[in-house]
């Protein structure tokens, strides 16, 4: 054969062979056996040369050269071909350059109600829910807040005008998470061990740590010898779990008509302290009112605001920050 036409010939024969060439394997032995620097055929092409005119000589090198970048450049498509991922056959090519998407992120309340529950969680409490819309029975009466207590002034409640009560009773949005104390105890003997997170309502003016919406954090544990000084104990560890260790915590005597005694929970804030929740020993009225012998069953109980600890934690200065789902505030966290 002419030694032009070989070329040509070599060149379509290693093309084929190359789109034949299934796996990275297959392609390889093709490699060997067309451009192998040893035994190769390209090097049988290259020995032609030497039988060549002269005056022809230049032009076979130059097609001789041609050839070989031809296969050795359709190799190399062959083998990234070859080495690509399979989902590139479904359309999705896995090898083609990212671009960066911000992931969302969890708001900073919701990591904090995570962080609680585990806390809690860890200290035996477990996790019950409770309805945002209640009776007064469980919102007042069964926590010992009698009809005429200033706290069941209408215009310091979310009373909802447009619904009832099963018992065709009013209905109001929760002004405290310690209803679920009550719904628990109804159906449940103790010992108990239980929080409950959630929203609550009240028609307070809003300010830097005030709104009208927030959240709470109930515990309840009772038994048949639980102590004031173990209340006080799990609210200390609770909060240097949650806050750290140097932070400060101060118990106040105070009243809840539904604890006695009863004390109010301050940790510092800045120069000064700041109320973070209600705590005390469950009130006897309390207990009798569900069903239990209050010479039998002791316990305590505490609620906590927890937007207030979130503040602390993170520095956060305005409760409303955590309302307003500017995203340049929300990605800090
Ligand atoms: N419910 C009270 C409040 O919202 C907080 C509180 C005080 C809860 C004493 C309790 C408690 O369980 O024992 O202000």
């Amino acid at each position: 054969m002419d030694p032009f036409a070989e070329l040509v010939d070599y060149e379509k024969v290693a093309l084929s062979a190359m789109a034949e060439a299934a796996t990275s394997e297959d392609l390889e032995a093709v490699r060997i056996e067309f451009l192998g620097q040893k035994k190769g055929r390209l090097r049988t092409l290259q020995s032609l040369i030497g039988k060549i005119d002269n005056e022809q000589r230049p032009a076979f090198g130059k097609q001789f050269n041609e050839t070989k970048t031809n296969v050795a450049s359709a190799l190399q498509r062959r083998q990234s071909e070859l080495s690509r991922p399979e989902s590139v056959a479904s359309g999705l090519d896995i090898t083609l350059p990212s671009i960066a998407v911000e992931h969302g992120r969890r708001h900073p309340l919701t990591q904090t109600i995570d962080e609680f529950k585990d806390i809690m969680g860890r200290f035996g409490f477990s996790v019950v829910e409770g309805p945002e819309i209640e009776d007064e029975h469980h919102n007042f009466e069964a926590l010992n807040i009698p009809e005429e207590h200033p706290a069941r002034d209408p215009l310091d409640n979310f009373y909802l005008a447009a619904a009832k009560s099963a018992a065709g009773g009013p209905v109001l949005l929760r002004s405290q998470t310690s209803t679920v104390q009550i719904r628990v105890m109804e159906k449940t003997e103790p010992p108990i061990r239980i929080v409950s997170v959630g929203r609550v309502y009240r028609p307070d003016t809003i300010d830097a740590t005030h709104s009208c919406m927030f959240h709470q954090m109930e515990g309840l544990m009772l038994g048949d010898d639980v102590t004031m000084s173990q209340l006080k104990t799990v609210l200390s560890m609770f909060a240097a779990a949650y806050l750290g260790h140097d932070v400060g915590i101060r118990f106040r005597p105070s009243f809840f008509p539904f604890t006695e005694p009863s004390v109010e929970v301050d940790m510092n804030w800045g120069e000064n302290w700041l109320e973070i929740g209600g705590a005390g020993m469950v009130d006897p009225n309390v207990l009798r009112g569900v069903g239990y012998d209050p010479e039998k069953v002791t316990g305590f109980a505490f609620g906590l605001g927890i937007e207030r600890f979130c503040m602390k934690r993170h520095g956060i200065t305005d409760i409303r920050r955590l309302l307003e789902n500017d995203v340049r505030f929300l990605r800090q966290f």
